[in-house]
């Protein structure tokens, strides 16, 4: 599995606080047979503002990870991206190193759990039309797609794809997350199931419990396609056609 939503890097936003805690989750999501996972760093959020999110220190930081995860001969590698927090500037903060997946063909983008401003159809359009597709972080997660789903396909229609939490599937984020995320799936309007890990505990990969649940209800055809083969497009930059 490919897992393009994930916080693994230590000591940088509200993931992994440290090396240790790192390997944790990762020698976990390969147990659960993650084979590549993709950090995402918070970008622009409100909350994490002082992240150093250069790509220098990013790489830094995943160069160390890595050569530790080859030393414990734990098979995954690391790829680089972040979760960018929305505000109308996603064209103009798209030329920065880490905003997109996939030489720039993908950005990765949430919003305020309570909150999402009515200008972002037209922002999420001006995106698309720039060759940039949105994949839309947890969507079940918003208090506005938890009261009125029709947002879940206008986001569709528009072009966006959509990337449910293994953890609202299975609970972990409160039961309105988990009824929305099962709406979702049961609508078949998924495309990505990621882990979004931020940690060995309450927070980690459980990605696999998440995929069989999935599978017992869409099938195992229509489920690898939301870890393996739509995941792979994503970071291997190839267009995604529905
Ligand atoms: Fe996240």
């Amino acid at each position: 599995m490919i897992d393009i939503h994930n916080h693994i890097l230590p000591n940088l936003d509200d993931g992994s606080k440290s090396t240790e805690m790192s390997l944790n989750m990762l020698k976990y999501a390969y147990e659960q047979g993650v084979t590549d996972v993709v950090n995402t760093v918070h970008f622009q959020h409100p909350t994490f503002l002082n992240i150093d999110n250069s790509l220098d220190n990013i790489q830094r930081i995943a160069k160390s990870l890595q050569s530790k995860l080859d030393e414990f001969k734990i098979p995954i590698k690391i790829h680089l991206g972040s979760e960018v927090f929305y505000y109308e500037n996603l064209i103009k903060i798209s030329d920065e190193p880490l905003t997109t997946l996939g030489g720039r063909k993908y950005m990765l983008i949430e919003f305020s759990p309570k909150n999402i401003p009515n200008s972002q159809k037209q922002t999420l359009y001006d995106l698309k039309m720039s060759g940039i597709t949105p994949i839309i972080a947890h969507p079940e997660r918003y208090k506005l797609v938890q009261e009125n789903f029709s947002i879940v396909y206008d986001w569709i229609n528009a072009g966006c794809l959509i990337q449910v939490d293994a953890g609202s599937l299975l609970g972990l984020m409160g039961e309105k997350a988990k009824n929305s995320s099962h709406l979702i799936i049961k609508e078949k309007c998924c495309h990505i199931l990621a882990s979004d890990a931020h940690n060995d505990s309450n927070r980690n990969f459980c990605i696999k419990d998440a995929y069989n649940w999935v599978k017992s209800i869409i099938g195992k055809k229509n489920s690898d396609l939301l870890v393996y083969e739509h995941p792979s497009s994503i970071i291997n930059g190839e267009d995604l056609y529905f």
